[in-house]
């Protein structure tokens, strides 16, 4: 079985200083750094690009797990693999060519990740299961932190963990994740936990070692 990771989203962080809040919450106990770009149409709200993560990319050596809330995607790949995404995670419902966009990132030497829309059934994954190291399971409607998890997604990922069978696939669960709701996800089958809010509350290193305790603990 794959390890539990903590993946903080820098998305709840300071963005004044996003590359110390980047070194603190890896000090502070983080496995990955999970990276929500957003691009103001695929989801209604806009985060950041490969500049910032390429610029982030000295503060630490942890992987970097980039969540792309963007479409059209397949134009962008390439920029996002040079600026030091460790992981490539795009959406389901980002275009016609899922497939090919899941290749691109195989052929970037990067790990492959799709994730699904709270509305998006588990089957659209049935002909991918051989070409992705990670699906990620929208347990909101992506956009916006501190949105609170829709109970509904953690039945999707006991699905998700039966069909995925022994393949070594790592299963993420975004939005809403807090000590309460982290443990049902964890049961239902969750290896990834992404905590934006839940994190970087508290504002300071030692707020996030705490916050970060508590959700391990949970
Ligand atoms: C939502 C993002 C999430 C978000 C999680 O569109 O994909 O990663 O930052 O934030 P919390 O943990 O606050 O729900
Ligand atoms: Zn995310």
């Amino acid at each position: 079985t794959l390890p539990l990771r903590i993946a903080p989203s820098i998305l709840a962080s300071d963005f004044s200083k996003l590359g110390q809040e980047v070194a603190d919450v890896v000090e502070a106990g983080a496995d990955w750094v999970h990276l929500d770009v957003m691009d103001g149409h695929f989801v209604p709200n806009i985060s950041f690009g490969p500049d910032v993560i390429k610029s982030l990319r000295p503060y630490t050596d942890v992987f970097f797990d980039c969540h792309l809330m963007i479409a059209p995607v397949d134009p962008y790949l390439e920029a996002f693999a040079k600026a030091g995404c460790d992981g490539i995670t795009v959406h389901a419902e980002a275009g016609p060519h899922l497939h090919r966009s899941l290749q691109t990132i195989r052929s970037l030497g990067k790990k492959v990740g799709v994730t699904l829309n709270p509305a998006t059934p588990v089957s659209v994954l049935e002909e991918v299961l051989d070409d992705v190291d990670l699906i990620l399971v929208m347990s909101v409607n992506p956009g916006f932190g501190g949105q609170k998890l829709i109970p509904a997604a953690l039945d999707k990922i006991s699905r998700i963990k039966s069909l995925i069978g022994d393949r070594p696939i790592e299963i993420e669960v975004d939005g809403g994740i807090t000590a309460e709701t982290i443990g049902a996800a964890r049961k239902a089958g969750a290896n990834v936990f992404v905590a934006g809010s839940a994190v970087y509350k508290g504002a300071n290193k030692d707020a996030y070692r705490e916050n970060i305790s508590a959700l391990v603990k949970a």
